[in-house]
């Protein structure tokens, strides 16, 4: 199945994708997650990258479209795969729909994660990460030993873009260029909404549900 996640900066998406890759067995490719992996091991690309990631500015489509396009040939993407915070642009959205039709993996489904604005400061501001991909909630999802990682048992920290004047910003580049997706991807029907609201496995059965058709 191929579907991407898609919603504002903390609607819950990478925390959704990486059980549903594990429940359906496909690829859980997080455009934000590569970036900061380049970040971390001081790649060209994460240097580049890392001046509009701490400014909560969208990195330049060009590198982003590069990156998916290497990232979707690759032989696990084979049976299907789960995209997270991409597209965030029209043009990375007309270039996916390329890229797809060279490779015969069209969309399935678009999934939108709601969420208001109040709530999303919220989570943003709680959240720690871990470098192995998990992230927490400070109240909503905390780990069992304060500071440490459940799954790898490194130590959590608190992402650059997780500071309030830069989760302000995220939110507003998100209103302004990657909102517009929601009427792109509505009029080609393949946009279906979900009520982020619920808890973290509530959201999770109403995308199974999505994603069950597409089996
Ligand atoms: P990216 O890493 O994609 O960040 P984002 O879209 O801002 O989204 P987040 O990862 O912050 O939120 P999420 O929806 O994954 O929420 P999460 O599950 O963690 O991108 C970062 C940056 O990289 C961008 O700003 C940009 O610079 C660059 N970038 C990436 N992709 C790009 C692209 N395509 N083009 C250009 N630039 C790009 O949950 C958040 C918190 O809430 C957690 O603490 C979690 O525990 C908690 N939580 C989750 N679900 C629930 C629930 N149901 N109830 C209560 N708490 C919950
Ligand atoms: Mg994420
Ligand atoms: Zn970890």
């Amino acid at each position: 199945m191929n579907i991407a996640l898609f919603g504002p900066p903390g609607a819950g998406k990478g925390t959704q994708a990486k059980e549903l890759s594990k429940h359906y067995n496909i690829p859980h490719i997080s455009t934000g997650d590569i970036l900061r992996a380049n970040v971390r091991d001081g790649t060209e690309l994460g240097v580049k990258a890392k001046e509009y990631m701490d400014k909560g500015e969208l990195v330049p489509d060009a590198v982003l479209i590069g990156l998916i396009r290497n990232r979707l040939t690759e032989a696990d993407c084979k049976n299907g795969y789960l995209l997270d915070g991409y597209p965030r642009t029209i043009p990375q959205a007309d270039a996916l729909a390329d890229i797809l039709k060279e490779i015969s993996k069209p969309l399935d489904a678009v999934i939108n994660i709601e969420v208001s604005d109040e709530e999303l400061v919220k989570r943003l501001s709680g959240r720690r990460s871990c470098a192995c991909g998990e992230s927490y909630h400070l109240m909503f999802n905390p780990p069992e030993k304060e500071g440490v990682c459940n799954a790898c048992g490194a130590a959590l920290y608190q992402r650059d873009d997780d500071k309030e004047e830069v989760i302000r910003q995220r939110l507003t580049v998100y209103n302004k260029k990657t909102k517009p997706l929601i009427d792109y991807y509505g009029n080609s029907g393949l946009l279906v909404n979900v009520d982020g609201t619920g808890s973290v496995d509530s959201v999770f059965v109403v995308v199974c549900r999505i994603m069950d058709q597409y089996k």
